[in-house]
């Protein structure tokens, strides 16, 4: 599966820098990336909008016309076959940069999030997203993402639960890329801590009870053992994402030419698959699919 930032706004395409090769987007210059995946074989993409407007709540994250319906409705007219999946979140949305909205104490109010996250998600399904992920790590956001797409006549669209979801330094480009970072404390309250495993069992567990139909666990190769892990405990198809600081990561010592990077980054997907991952989200999947097809050898 391959990101795609897409911005509000036309005509614009600005280069990521951390994230070389990729690019926030306005819909209309969605066209040749796209064209681009299906050329190598790449038939899903996962959507994050960045708005030019951001409010305490987020109310972007719904907004019927905000740039990621729009791009849904786009992709979708241009191919119907490629498979949509939206990320859902309020991170990008919000003034703060949380991914839920701010009590009075300036915590995250976890249940007051889950009916923004649900309207969103309905946002994205009426646009005709596929697949709906929520990254937000609030407590019950499947069960209300689930119960509001059933309400709303979307029984047939998917959930991608981030059900393992660590505090990683690893987000660092993606929160440049997306204008996500928060503006005051961190994400340790709602993400995962890095020492804890047993935790992610719980996790997976609880999403899929609540009506998850695949599980995530990210980043991917600093949690090699908790994928196979999860892999053991469910039965659910099961997705690794591999994240800005890995992807930068690479490309920044092949740039250098410390690596060879096509057989460096085919094998960092190799580990992930092996590890137990039915799906891959990595900012590779273009490249990866034109060193499959040329064959090149890990
Ligand atoms: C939104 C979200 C994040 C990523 C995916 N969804 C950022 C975060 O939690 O800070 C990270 C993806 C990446 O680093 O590639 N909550």
């Amino acid at each position: 599966m391959h990101p795609l930032f897409v911005r509000d706004g036309s005509g614009s395409e600005r280069p990521i820098a951390s994230m070389p090769g990729h690019a926030q987007r306005t819909v209309d210059r969605l066209d040749g990336e796209v064209g681009d995946l299906a050329e190598v074989g790449v038939r899903s993409v996962l959507l994050f909008g960045i708005p030019d407007e951001k409010d305490e709540n987020g109310s972007g994250a719904w907004d019927s016309v905000g740039p990621v319906p729009r791009a849904i409705a786009e992709i979708k007219r241009r191919d119907s076959a490629v498979t949509v999946i939206a990320d859902v979140c309020l991170c990008e949305y919000t003034s703060h940069g949380h991914c839920g909205v701010l009590d009075e104490r300036h915590a995250v109010a976890n249940d007051a999030t889950l009916p923004l996250l649900a309207r969103a998600a309905v946002a994205y399904a009426d646009a005709g997203a596929d697949v709906v992920a929520p990254s937000a790590m609030m407590d019950g956001q499947v069960a209300a993402i689930r119960a509001a797409l059933d309400d709303a006549g979307h029984a047939d669209v998917a959930i991608l639960a981030y059900a393992v979801k660590y505090a990683s330094a690893f987000y660092g480009p993606f929160r440049d890329a997306a204008q996500s970072a928060p503006s005051f404390g961190d994400r340790r309250a709602y993400q995962m801590a890095p020492p804890n495993a047993r935790e992610a069992l719980r996790e997976a567990k609880l999403d899929e009870e609540e009506g998850a139909d695949m599980l995530m666990v990210k980043p991917a190769g600093p949690y090699l053992d908790i994928l196979h892990r999860v892999r053991e405990s469910t039965d659910l198809p099961l997705a690794a994402y591999q994240v800005s600081g890995e992807y930068a990561m690479l490309k920044a010592a092949a740039e250098r030419g410390w690596i060879d990077e096509p057989r460096a980054a085919m094998e960092s997907l190799l580990g992930i698959r092996r590890a137990g991952a039915d799906l891959v989200i990595t900012y590779y999947a273009k490249a990866a699919a034109r060193w499959l097809n040329e064959g090149v050898a890990v």
